[in-house]
This record gives structure tokens, sequence and C-alpha cells, in this order.
């Protein structure tokens, strides 16, 4: 098989078939059973620029670690202050010279487009590491990827998402991987926050999606519960967001219900929706899911950088 990656850019989840995705996450663990002399060989010399310009934890570090897991280097930023942007500099300049640096770019933006837009300007393969509410592909390779290392396939589960479901970028790129599968989906929001109009546009022939405003009524049906951070920086009214804040609490009262194989994801930060108290309990796979973020975007990293995958 021709490798799908190699060169291209990652902008949305929607670019990727099933067989490109299988192919990503086979080679995840191809690249960990390598003994160290091979692995760092797969991207040495090789230079990944971050541009962050907004906040960032998993996807910076994890793009991070995994550039140095596999023998590669890295330049960049986490913020802008520092830089010639303070003074200007526009986004198409830093493109056009960050190219001239690195092998890959990565590009965290808080405006809608700004990845596709980048893209067009780099000639290196650039990453979209989250672009306002629009998308945030390799989180969704990272979610796929964590749900099918532990149920071994997707098909047939019972998956709920919880929360902001129309500011969140996680959930969007999440929903159209997932419709490349066959579950049975459970979409729980406040009315204020329930998926797009788009995304029914565009799946309600595709996948089995049902609204409901309580996770109660469903605890016991579940195989996964993705839960979601209300994105307070991206509702357009303070008071909305005072109005929704706190809607869904994950705590073990809620959880006696569940499936002893229920495993509770987030894409973190989470800002409260998940008790602490959920953390020691079986049903918790979040940081397991942020620690998988490494080894998927090696593993992404490796087949963009080299026209044979391992
Ligand atoms: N999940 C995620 O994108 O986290 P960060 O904002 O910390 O990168």
């Amino acid at each position: 098989m021709s490798n799908p990656f190699y060169q291209k850019d990652i902008l949305s989840i929607k670019d990727f078939s099933k067989s490109d995705l299988s192919l990503l996450f086979s080679t995840v663990n191809k690249i960990e059973s390598l003994e160290f002399e091979e692995r760092t060989k797969i991207c040495r010399e090789k230079v990944l620029a971050n541009l962050f310009y907004e906040g960032s934890t998993r996807t910076k570090l994890s793009f991070e670690t995994a550039m140095l897991h596999i023998g590669g280097n890295i330049i960049g930023f986490q913020d802008t202050k520092g830089t010639a942007i303070d003074k200007g500099e526009t986004l198409s300049d830093t493109i056009k010279v960050v190219d001239g640096y690195s092998d890959a770019i990565i590009l965290r933006h808080p405006t809608e487009g700004a990845a596709r837009f980048a893209a067009e300007i780099a000639e290196k393969p650039l990453i979209n590491g989250g672009s306002g509410s629009e998308e945030h592909p390799t989180q969704a390779m990272v979610d796929l990827y964590t749900i099918i290392a532990e149920k071994k396939e997707i098909d047939g589960l019972n998956i709920a998402l919880v929360g902001d479901l129309k500011y969140g970028r996680t959930v969007y790129s999440l929903l159209y991987g997932l419709a490349k599968y066959s579950p049975n989906i459970f979409l729980v929001a406040p009315p204020q926050l329930k998926i797009r109009n788009e995304i029914h546009n565009d799946l309600d022939n595709k996948i089995k999606m049902v609204e409901i405003d309580d996770v109660e009524s469903i605890i016991d049906k579940l195989d996964v519960m993705y839960v979601t951070r209300i994105q307070k920086e991206r509702v357009p009214d303070p008071a909305e967001y005072e109005k929704v804040k706190g809607s869904y609490i994950i705590d073990n009262k809620l959880v006696e219900n569940a499936k002893d194989s229920l495993m509770i994801l987030h894409p973190l930060p989470r800002v409260g929706e998940i008790k602490s108290e959920i953390d020691n309990t079986k049903y918790a796979k979040y940081f397991e899911q942020a620690h998988n973020g490494k080894k998927l975007r090696a593993s992404l990293l490796s087949l963009m950088l080299n026209e044979e995958a391992i």
C-alpha cells in the first residue's frame, strides 16, 4: 500500500479513509517495537516547527516528545510574545520564513481557516494543531486509536459525546472520524450547545446519532463516554456561558450503573466536568488517552516524513 500521509497536509480528519487510519494505527505498534538505534533513525536530521498562537499542553508537548522519540529535532514557540508576530509580522510571512527552517509545521491558531490558509503558503506539510472551533484532526486520531487499542473495534459500540458539542473542535473532528466506522452515537448537550447543522447535513445518513439531554438514562448502555469542556473562550456571550457551565458533572454516583468495561475519555483540559474521584476508577482512560498522543503523533510524523512506511 502506498503511504497516504507522505508529504501530505493534515488539515482535516475528513481527508483520510478508514484504511489510511489503519496504517497509522498499525505503525504505532511497529515503532514501539523498534530498538533505540532503529527508532531514532526514523526522523534523524528532520526538523519539526511548532507554531502555537494559542495555548496548548498536550498537542505541543506530545508532538515534541513524539519527534524526539523518533530522533528528530524541534523548533517553535508556545506564545507569540517574544516573536516578531508581536511587532506585526503576518501569519503569511511567518509561515514563509519557518518553511525554510523545517521539514513540517504544526500550527495552532484561534481563527477558523488559519491552518488551511497557512497550508497554501507552506511548501512543507502543515499539520492543523487546532484552528478555532473548526477541527483538531490529530486529536481525533488519538481518540480513535485509544478506543481501538482498548476495545479492538469501533463498530457496534455505544458511544456518548457529552458537553459542548457546538464549539468543541475535538468533538467535530471525532464525529467525522467515527463516521468511518459503525458505532451508535448518543449526543448529550444542553440546547445551546447541540451539534452544528452542518454535521447533521453531512452525517445523518452515514452514522446512527441520537440527541438526548441527560447521561443518566443511557449510562448502563455505554461502552465509551467522551466528555468535553464547555469552551468558555468560544461561547460568544458570557451570559450564555453562565447558563450552561456545569451542565454535566461526571462523578462516582453517575457511574454506579455503568458497565464494568465503560471507558471515560476527555481530550483535556477539564475544568470540573469530570470529578477527580473518577481518576482512580477503572473507567478513567483520559490520562492514557493523553499519553497515547505521543505514540500516535510519532507514527504520523514518521509516515509524513518518510515515503516508505515502517
Ligand atoms: N487536547 C488538546 O488539544 O489539549 P491541549 O489544548 O493542551 O493541546
